[in-house]
């Protein structure tokens, strides 16, 4: 049978295939440490849940307007406007089924075949396979080693006659970076001077650390009206832990809603209503949900740091925000997929090897599960490449022998 070329050539999500790699072993009795995940384990704010019981109890659950519900619409562009203190207007937003199908509807809105879009490396492993899926092509700009944020003139550099639009995305998934206000605004000024769109995908915005703000593009944008070229992507699903309603949203020019939202209608009519009367509830009543979130991952993230430096030859740069890490590996071998394997085999352990972001060498670590689970999962980790670290290991009710070879010995 013959599909779609471009179809086929897709992967799938490493992510997703990890998870359903976890969820079989678990399955099968072994004792598994997830540090794949990408969502944070509390429930829903209660206010979200209670809106959406009282609309099912109602048996009222219907098509809604392609854009979303007015009174959502309305409370994005409020949120947005407290947050920057940028005047916006719901026929400015659109609400979508998660931030991914807002992220696809703004390329697919965007790009002519064959046209290019740029984003940094480390990157979110969607963004390359959203582009190809849209017709265009996709450029990533790696930083310099020991980076995740790429210069700015290397992102220059690569913006040819073809280029349409830069991604950007921080708090930054996978590396759990923060760009810094000069990256965020020599960005900026890039696409004003060169005419480009710039999709600035801040689903992790209010997860950083330390105190530490992360520059958002909207605010250093000359031109937020009809003729502004800035795609804001955000959604309910991490900062209120509620990843299975699937809302988001995108906040442009009405122009680029308007096409955006054709793009959405004609394919996938709207986001659940079900969903949408949470996301309100969450965002209209969140009496220290968002903080309370934050907080607790900022300590997940202190023990997750503390856990892998003490990993003779690992190497990370500490992250600002997000629940990710991705800590460098290569003193234990240059192929990241063998070495999740390794670790899976041996430990039960997840990790998300770094190739598929775009970083060859580095392991993707997520600190959203159980603190016990991240130290757990640290710890084996060591034990399974640190050459110093004990011959014998119990977990999962046995004790395990070191009996291979750890990989780079
Ligand atoms: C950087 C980034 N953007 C967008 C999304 C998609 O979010 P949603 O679940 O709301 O579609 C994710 C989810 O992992 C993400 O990490």
């Amino acid at each position: 049978m013959t599909l779609s070329k471009l179809a086929e050539s897709l992967a799938a999500p490493a992510t997703l295939r990890l998870n359903a790699t976890a969820a079989r072993l678990k399955a099968e009795g072994a004792p598994v440490i997830h540090l794949g995940g990408g969502e944070p384990e509390s429930p829903a704010p209660a206010a979200a849940v209670q809106a959406a019981r009282a609309m099912l109890d109602r048996g009222d659950v219907k098509y809604t307007a392609t854009a979303g519900i007015p009174a959502l619409r309305q409370r994005v562009a409020s949120y947005v406007e407290a947050e920057f203190g940028r005047p916006t207007t719901p026929a400015e937003v659109l609400v979508t089924a998660g931030a991914k199908p807002a992220i696809y509807a703004a390329l697919v809105a965007v790009l002519d075949p064959g046209d290019e879009v740029v984003f940094p490396a480390p990157f979110w492993v969607s963004y390359p396979e959203m582009v190809r899926l849209a017709g265009g092509v996709p450029v990533a700009v790696a930083g310099p080693d020991g980076s995740h944020e790429p210069r700015i003139q290397d992102m220059e550099a690569a913006v040819t006659a073809r280029t349409r639009m830069i991604i950007l995305n921080s708090p930054n998934n996978p590396s759990g970076a923060v760009y810094s206000e000069a990256f965020v605004a020599g960005v900026m000024d890039l696409c004003e001077r060169r005419g480009l769109f710039l999709l600035a995908d801040e689903i992790y915005r209010r997860l950083t650390f330390d105190g530490r703000i992360a520059p958002s593009a909207v605010r250093f944008a000359r031109d937020l009206g009809d003729e502004g070229r800035v795609i804001l992507v955000d959604g309910v699903s991490k900062m209120f832990g509620m990843t299975g309603f699937r809302v988001g949203w995108a906040v442009a020019s009405r122009r680029i809603i308007e096409v955006m939202g054709n793009v959405i209608g004609q394919t996938m009519s709207c986001a659940s209503s079900l969903g949408q009367v949470a996301a309100l509830a969450a965002l209209e009543k969140d009496t220290g949900y968002v903080e309370d979130l934050r907080r607790d991952l900022q300590g997940r993230r202190d023990t997750a740091v503390r856990e892998l430096t003490a990993i003779p030859g690992l190497r990370l740069v500490p992250p600002s925000g997000t629940f990710y890490c991705l800590p460098d590996f290569r003193a234990f071998g240059a192929d990241s997929t063998a070495l999740a394997a390794f670790l899976l085999e041996h430990t039960r352990v997840v990790t998300v090897p770094g190739v598929d972001f775009g970083r060859e060498g580095h392991l993707r670590i997520s600190y959203c599960g159980p603190a016990a689970d991240v130290v757990e999962g640290i710890r084996r980790l060591r034990w399974a490449l640190d050459p110093t670290s004990p011959r014998e290991i119990q977990f999962g009710g046995a004790v395990h022998v070191r009996t291979w070879e750890r990989p780079g010995a």
